[in-house]
């Protein structure tokens, strides 16, 4: 198999939407299910509401767990300023087993700013897995799974028409044969892997839209249409005005189909009847819309013409479906060209599976993304044996134990260190203003200490000019000023140079006398100054005291503290070791994160190679069967039985086949030549061929009534 002249589909590509293929080289015909046995519908059916019991309601307590712990650690995180609602399958009824969380966060003031970071942050500080934020979808989404409970969460902000839409649906949930038959719906879309509208195939609330134009197209209609005699309710989000009322009251069904031949009249129309080329699903309308009058007529390349790379323009309108409360809103608008024909390839694929007569089962056998064409995940782990992969995963898994363990231990220090960081700041608090006062004495007795300096100095210059005490100074004054006063004794005179001399004596002595008052005052200061320095110093010491007892306190009342040097250098030191210390959680965060995953894909590996295994082994057993059974030599039962009544001796093997067909009893009943039994293979109905987009037109359609 090389290129398809004819569709241009590649070998690989004719693989994969195999039964797309074959209906579009025009040669085989759609198979018709209405000619399908009762009694496989009966069974089919049987078959649907068992799994129905299985993964049909969806674990809600669990689902209620984890959307409280949520909303307890957003409300943490972004101080009570939102409001947490879920909404989607949780809220309709629709939900499986398999389904996902839908939580819409609403800022009850304003809205952080990067908002989706903080959120994803958090979730990864919460240890939960595979964290993806779209922040710039017109919802912005952050998608992530829950270790615990293994759920998959999407958080949307904001999303306000989701919460009504929801309340609508719920109301289609009150008939129960339409519940079941979405969640079947769901179920095959979800195993088929054509329900992820981040992958390029329809939402399951598109799949659900789905199943609910059908339910009101069938004759009798199982839903109603539940925008028609309602109570408008119009509301504005982001700036349009949309109806979101609906008519909630309860609905009673004339239609009486089984949960089966729902499902089977759904498959028929949406893959050969359909024609999506004109019709748009709407289930506001209650039956579909034309794309000429909705304006959503299909532009750009059909899907298989940009897969096969004949076109590589924008699809428009590829499968219209309207979203019933914003009706501009288009639900195929994600659907990417390899979404449509996996889409149409499931569609092909469950009728001519349904025509064969194969179980639901086999229906929705899971998809296993097929990576080995793509990205080869499991390269390394291909020429590993059993044991070395059980090796590797055990190294891992003590691995992740021990990275458990390691972030344990550093919490728990975290929380340690973050209490001490808290008591030393409220212990330097409660000395603050025992240091303020410190800090005012300080700079008192540093001034002090420079007028004392600065006096001494002054003290000293002077001392060294004179060269008597102040007493003396005093006394050789007095004398000196009586002898230039006492009444002249004509035969003692001094000579005149002997008087001019005591003058400047005199003088120098007097200006002395000046000096060293000044120096004797200068001398009082400083002794003043002393004293005071001395008192300052000893309030200093007291202060100190004071703060040593409150932070001994302390310590002594939190033996948290014991050993830590009670100052606020210690306290940086502290604060700077916490950083340092959440900078290793983080590391140890991502290293758990990255072996969960590693953990994921080697368990993953071990499955699919299990699995390999055990179907070489089935295959094996099988040859030697069949290898077992033609040893036989062939027996024709209707010699055996002519043998038998003519009394005739028969081989063991004879007697064995005998008994196998009926025994003594079925003596003279010959078997005819050809197998009458019914074969369960539907006819083919020549008239109805497949019309798909990829092939463009042919055949009978379903058209607008
Ligand atoms: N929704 C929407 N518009 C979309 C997709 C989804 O309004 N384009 C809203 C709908 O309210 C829907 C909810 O988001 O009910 C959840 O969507 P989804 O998870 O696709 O549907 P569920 O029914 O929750 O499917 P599942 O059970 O698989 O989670
Ligand atoms: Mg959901």
């Amino acid at each position: 198999m090389s290129v398809c002249t004819k569709t241009g589909l590649s070998k690989d590509q004719q693989e994969r939407w195999s039964y797309l293929y074959s209906y579009m080289d025009g040669e085989i015909d759609a198979p018709d299910l209405s000619s399908l046995e009762n009694q496989y519908i009966e069974q089919l059916d049987a078959e649907l509401i068992t799994l129905l019991n299985q993964v049909g309601g969806g674990d809600s307590k669990t689902r209620d767990r984890l959307a409280s712990r949520l909303e307890k650690i957003l409300s943490r995180r972004f101080n009570n300023n939102v409001t947490v609602e879920t909404f989607g399958s949780s809220k309709t009824g629709f939900s499986l087993n398999s389904g996902d969380l839908d939580i819409c966060l609403s800022f009850n003031k304003k809205t952080p700013s990067r908002v989706m970071d903080k959120i994803s942050r958090l979730l990864f500080e919460e240890g939960m897995n595979d964290i993806r934020s779209i922040p710039n979808a017109s919802v912005p989404i952050v998608k992530f799974s829950d270790p615990r409970s293994g759920l998959d969460v999407d958080i949307s902000l904001d999303n306000r028409l989701a919460i009504y839409n929801s309340d609508m649906l719920k109301s289609y949930a009150q008939e129960h044969r339409l519940q079941q038959f979405v969640q079947m719906v769901k179920y095959w879309a979800s195993r088929r892997d054509i329900n992820d509208a981040f992958k390029g195939t329809l939402s399951s609330y598109a799949w659900t839209l789905l199943a609910i134009q059908h339910a009101q197209m069938i004759q009798p209609p199982l839903a109603p249409n539940r925008q028609i005699d309602f109570q408008s309710k119009p509301v504005s989000f982001q700036g349009t005005m949309y109806d979101v009322g609906f008519n909630n009251d309860e609905f009673k069904t004339k239609n009486k189909q089984s949960l089966a031949s729902l499902l089977l009249s759904f498959f028929d129309r949406y893959a050969t009847r359909w024609d999506w080329e004109s019709m748009v699903v709407s289930i506001r309308n209650g039956q579909p819309l034309s794309t000429r009058e909705k304006k959503w007529e299909h532009k750009g390349p059909l899907p298989l013409e940009v897969v096969t790379g004949a076109d590589k323009g924008k699809m428009e309108h590829i499968m219209p479906i309207e979203d019933p409360f914003n009706h501009e809103h288009d639900l195929s608008r994600v659907v990417r060209a390899e979404g449509a024909m996996s889409i149409q390839n499931e569609f092909m694929r469950a009728i001519e599976m349904f025509s064969e007569g194969k179980t639901w089962e086999e229906i929705c056998e899971k998809v296993v993304e097929d990576k080995s064409k793509t990205e080869d995940i499991f390269q390394d782990l291909r020429q590993l044996s059993p044991d070395e992969i059980n090796t590797r995963l055990d190294e891992k898994r003590n691995q992740l134990e021990e990275v458990m363990e390691l972030i344990s231990q550093l919490l728990e220090e975290k929380e340690i260190m973050n209490d001490i960081i808290e008591l030393l700041t409220d212990g330097f608090k409660e000395t603050n203003s025992l240091r303020a006062e410190e800090k005012k004495i300080f700079s008192e007795l540093e001034t002090l200490n420079v007028e004392i300096r600065e006096l001494k100095n002054k003290r000293e210059e002077t001392d060294a000019r004179i060269v008597l005490p102040t007493n003396r100074i005093r006394q050789e004054l007095e004398k000196i000023f009586l002898l230039l006063t006492q009444e002249t004794d004509v035969f003692d005179m001094q000579t005149l140079y002997q008087e001019k001399k005591s003058f400047s004596y005199f003088f120098e002595l007097q200006e002395m006398y000046k000096q060293s008052r000044d120096s004797d005052k200068a001398n009082k200061k400083h002794i003043k100054l002393r004293r005071k320095h001395f008192a300052e110093y000893t309030s200093l010491k007291e202060i100190k005291g004071v703060k040593n007892d409150i932070l001994q306190d302390l310590i002594q009342s939190h033996p948290d503290l014991e050993g830590i040097e009670p100052h606020p250098g210690s306290l940086r030191e502290y604060k700077r070791n916490a950083k340092k210390l959440q900078n290793s959680i983080n590391k140890q965060f991502n290293r758990k994160f990255e072996l969960r995953r590693e953990i994921k894909r080697v368990e993953g590996w071990q499955r699919i190679s299990s699995r390999k295994q055990n179907n070489l082994n089935r295959r094996e057993e099988t040859r030697n069967q069949r290898s077992r059974t033609t040893q036989k030599p062939e027996v024709n039962i209707n010699e055996v039985r002519q043998k038998a009544s003519s009394g005739d001796s028969i081989s063991l093997n004879e007697l064995d086949a005998l008994l196998a067909k009926g025994g003594i009893a079925s003596i003279g009943n010959n078997e005819p030549k050809a197998s009458q039994q019914k074969q369960r293979q539907s006819k083919k109905r020549p008239s109805r061929r497949i019309d798909i987009r990829q092939g463009r037109t042919r055949g009978r359609k379903e058209t607008r009534k």
